[in-house]
């Protein structure tokens, strides 16, 4: 059987504009030979909204209402319109399964990412964003202007738990603001998750009394959804203030179900996998648009790359999601990038930086990205020759000048 494409022209209007109730999305579009980017949008806004390969005799007028309309179609960026009525607020999951979903597999087109979203307030007002932001975390800390310092328990995976415990307060009487496990360690049999949280909390309470300084610990709490929120609401329990998160690992949905159990956690976001999904720049998810999701869902601080660091993620990746630099270094106090830029009730998210750094990278961080980030070292600390502490009073120097 010959397929027919009928009706994906339908979706395109160019005359249209959209208004305060629709989302609006961005994508770069490739379609497959012998296809226009016209076709194609139409084609990607049928399928991520009401349409399918072929009109069906069950359609409606109503359906045709709340279908997805392409607006704009410059080269290969196209911008389409979704109305609200497609969503259900406060689910993430659905909305991505519209907007991300069945599109990126469509044989009539080779290559799809999408860049951007717009969300319209009603959607917004449906989440409740970060409980604690940049500012929350500062109090919670009580540093008021410098860059927080963090380091990686290193090696990533092996240490017994005394010996993680041990490390995590050398870090932190060397000068660390906050100690965080890596994203591949959670509950396994060398360094169990409960008595790793209790061990490495009463260091940080010997740190704490030591320095006069606070110093956060945040536990690695990626598991399986139900396992996550009983490992999250024993870290509140042993008197922690902080757990980490793979969100991409765990998904959304996950993160969703952490951030609405309201444990009065900051929850720091791990991107693991990612890169998977952002690296291509023909084809997937920017990083951009994960971050608003992120932010929108409720993560107080998020992994945003490091452009000096050893994970990919230049720097056209972080100014789109970081703002334009050279406007961040013209007006360094003005909070104007994504993850910080007013959202409604959505509170600013602490970028952070963290991948191959060292203290010699913070300068250029600092100039880059401005002083509202988290730089974190694991090589770049425990890797010092005089072991950890040291490394971590010489990070400490670093963020000092920029106190
Ligand atoms: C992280 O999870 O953020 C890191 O493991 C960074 O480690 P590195 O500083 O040794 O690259
Ligand atoms: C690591 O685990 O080494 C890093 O945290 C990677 O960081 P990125 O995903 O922010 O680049
Ligand atoms: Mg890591």
């Amino acid at each position: 059987m010959k397929i027919i494409y009928m009706g994906y022209e339908d979706y395109v209007n160019l005359g249209y504009r959209p208004g305060k109730n629709d989302l609006v999305c961005e994508f770069s579009v490739e379609p497959d030979m012998g296809l226009s980017v016209r076709e194609a949008a139409g084609r990607v806004a049928a399928e991520s909204s009401t349409g399918t390969w072929v009109d069906v005799t069950t359609s409606n007028p109503y359906v045709n209402k709340i279908s997805a309309k392409v607006f704009y179609i410059k080269g290969r960026i196209i911008r389409i319109a979704y109305p609200l009525e497609l969503f259900e607020p406060d689910n993430v999951p659905q909305i991505l399964s519209s907007i991300a979903g069945n599109i990126f597999g469509m044989k009539d087109i080779r290559n799809l990412r999408l860049e951007d979203v717009d969300l319209p307030p009603k959607i917004i007002k449906s989440f409740r964003g970060p409980e604690f932001g940049i500012h929350g975390v500062r109090k919670l800390l009580g540093v008021k202007k410098r860059p927080l310092l963090g380091t990686i328990i290193k090696p990533k995976l092996g240490l017994k738990t005394k010996d993680h415990a041990e490390v995590a307060y050398q870090a932190w009487v060397g000068g660390c603001d906050i100690v965080k496990d890596d994203e591949n360690l959670s509950n396994q049999a060398f360094n169990p998750f409960r008595e790793r949280v209790r061990e490495t909390l009463k260091m940080r309470d010997k740190a704490e009394r030591e320095t006069g300084e606070r110093k956060m610990y945040m536990p690695n709490v990626t598991a399986e959804t139900g396992e996550m929120l009983k490992r999250a609401e024993f870290v509140k329990r042993q008197g922690g203030e902080y757990v980490m998160l793979d969100i991409l690992t765990a998904g959304w949905s996950a993160l969703q179900a952490l951030r609405n159990a309201n444990l009065g956690l900051v929850i720091h976001a791990h991107r693991a996998m990612h890169a998977a999904i952002t690296r291509n720049k023909r084809h997937g998810i920017s990083m951009l648009a994960i971050a608003k999701f992120a932010r929108l869902i409720g993560v107080d601080q998020l992994h945003i790359g490091t452009v000096v660091g050893k994970m990919e993620g230049g720097k056209e990746e972080i100014t789109e999601i970081e703002g334009e630099i050279e406007r961040k270094i013209i007006q360094p106090d003005r909070n104007n990038h994504v993850l910080a830029e007013n959202w409604l009730h959505i509170k600013p998210v602490f970028a952070v930086c963290s991948g191959g750094l060292a203290p010699v990278h913070v300068p250029r961080l600092v100039r880059m990205l401005g002083r509202d980030i988290i730089i974190q070292m694991g090589g770049g600390i425990h890797g010092n020759p005089e072991g950890t502490e040291a490394g971590a009073r010489e990070a400490r120097k670093a963020v000092e000048r920029f106190a």
